[in-house]
């Protein structure tokens, strides 16, 4: 009996120690670490899926927001409840008071928006081209320089912001003469934001001159795209991010080097 107690003792021990070595590796699997708690939904899909960082996501007419795309949005409480992308709320934010603290008013019209709430953008000013006598294709043509196509909109990231000021509340170039536009156009960058369509960058953006609509890419991005005159389309080039397209096909000048 001694004897037999005897062999079975290693045995348990061996089985003990299994047991225990899978517990161990249940507990420290399931120990969250700091990348997996702070990463919003949609980050390393986006940077997985494109080799382009987050904050550069290039989003045009001819380039949609990729079909898996999803974003972690935060809402900037003192604007009408308007959201963006939770990642760039404190930049957001920290500029917005300090452009208070100037003694500048500005207003935040427009954020995020979903797909439904961008087709009905869309669709609004094509009619409004329609009206005014254009036929279907010339309004559709019109209308997707100044509001993007459903699905291609960099509202639609939640990293655009449309920023007017309280007493220019309009959406139109004479904005950039205001103090807010103004401020904007200079001071935004420090805060990771450029002014995105701006009037010499018209052929490359495909978008008309927007001078209130403010893109986040971060602030080394902003400040060398602000110091080299560089749009988003030619700053991802010059990052070796994408190539500059050898044909011209739907009206595109531009493909990422990402072939998904
Ligand atoms: N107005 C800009 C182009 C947009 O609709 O995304
Ligand atoms: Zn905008």
């Amino acid at each position: 009996m001694k004897r037999k107690l005897k062999q079975m003792r290693p045995a348990a021990a061996y089985v003990i120690a299994i047991l225990a070595f899978v517990l161990i590796c249940f507990v420290v699997g399931r120990i969250p670490t700091g990348d997996s708690v702070s990463q919003p939904e949609g980050d390393s899909a986006q940077s997985d899926t494109s080799g382009i960082p987050w904050n550069l996501i290039l989003v045009t007419n001819d380039l949609a927001l990729p079909e898996d795309f999803s974003v972690q949005l935060a809402t900037l409480s003192d604007y009408r409840n308007e959201q963006v992308d939770a990642r760039i709320l404190q930049d957001l934010t920290t500029m917005l008071n300090d452009m208070e603290q100037a003694g500048l008013e500005p207003l935040v019209c427009s954020s995020y928006r979903d797909y439904n709430r961008q087709m009905q953008l869309f669709n609004q000013e094509r009619d409004e081209f329609t009206q005014q006598g254009m036929d279907a294709e010339e309004a559709y043509a019109a209308a997707m320089q100044n509001i993007a196509l459903p699905g291609y909109s960099e509202h639609e990231t939640g990293l655009a912001v449309d920023i007017v000021s309280v007493s220019h509340q309009t959406l139109d170039e004479a904005f950039a003469e205001t103090p807010e536009g103004q401020w904007l156009a200079a001071n935004s960058v420090q805060y990771g934001f450029v002014v995105r369509y701006t009037a010499d960058k018209q052929e490359i953006t495909g978008i008309t001159y927007e001078p209130w609509h403010l893109r986040y890419v971060g602030r080394d991005a902003a400040l060398a795209m602000q110091q080299q005159n560089l749009c988003l389309e030619e700053y991802l080039i010059q990052q070796g991010y994408i190539q500059e397209a050898e044909t011209q096909t739907s009206g595109s000048t531009w493909e990422t080097q990402q072939t998904e």
